[in-house]
């Protein structure tokens, strides 16, 4: 479904990914795992359409997206879960899922995804009226991801999950995903890597702008090195 080749990215004069490739199947969910600065929200960037590759090429259902601006990007079928969730403070829960329903001028539309938000994070419903900046972290979060639903991607880009937030949210979100798992491919990037690598089928792992290992998840689980790395055993 979506086949990264190559890419070379650059922000600024500064290279940040340097020949990176990577295919994810359609009703896949696949982690990328890597310290700080490894180049992974770089990765999501580019393949939303919001830092374009310098190099190489991105195909997404056998049409080249590289190169296209991040609007035509959500338009192919892609929505990305930022980085810092970046909701919108003052707008309400129901009007940040609007913004997220754009790409759709037919108000059932709106209204029917806005139904699948709700059944999906229950509490979006209860605080449907309530400013996005005085959600909780985890509601943030949920609210989000449902932002990001509502343009009915095939491809979710969630870039950071479970920063910053409790176990119990983190598993609740998981559980939520998972449950999306048929209609929605998922490409994650996480620092938590035990719950990445739990949650997903494959993981490719990054290292100074690079893909240095990569694998499925049950035996990157189980790998030595990785569990000293990352995994801190
Ligand atoms: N706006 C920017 N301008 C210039 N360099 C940047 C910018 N944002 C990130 N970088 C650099 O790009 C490299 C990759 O950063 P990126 O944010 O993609 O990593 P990351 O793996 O997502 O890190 P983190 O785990 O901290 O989110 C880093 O060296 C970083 O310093
Ligand atoms: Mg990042």
């Amino acid at each position: 479904m979506l086949e990264v080749s190559n890419i070379d990215v650059y922000r600024g004069e500064t290279q940040v990914l340097w020949d990176i490739s990577l295919e994810v199947a359609a009703g896949e969910r696949v982690a990328i795992l890597g310290s700080n600065g490894a180049g992974k929200s770089s990765l999501m960037g580019a393949i939303a359409g919001i830092l374009p590759p310098a190099g190489g090429k991105i195909n997404f259902k056998g049409e080249t997206i590289s190169g296209r601006k991040a609007y035509e990007v959500t338009r192919f079928g892609i929505a990305l879960v930022p980085e810092g969730r970046r909701v919108y403070k003052e707008m309400s829960v129901r009007e940040n899922l609007e913004m997220g329903g754009y790409v759709s001028r037919k108000q059932r539309r709106i209204d029917q995804g806005m139904e699948q938000v709700f059944a999906l994070f229950p509490v979006l419903r209860d605080r449907r009226h309530q400013a996005g900046g005085t959600l909780s972290g985890g509601e943030q979060q949920m609210l989000a991801i449902g932002r990001a639903l509502m343009s009915r991607p095939e491809l979710l880009l969630i870039d950071e999950l479970s920063l910053g937030l409790a176990p119990r949210i983190t598993k609740e979100i998981y559980q939520a995903i998972s449950g999306l798992e048929l209609e929605t491919t998922v490409l994650l990037v996480e620092q938590n890597v035990e719950m990445a690598l739990s949650h997903s089928q494959r993981a490719y792992i990054m290292e100074s702008g690079r893909i240095t290992r990569s694998g499925r998840s049950e035996t990157l689980m189980a790998d030595d090195d990785i569990r000293r790395a990352y995994l801190g055993l």
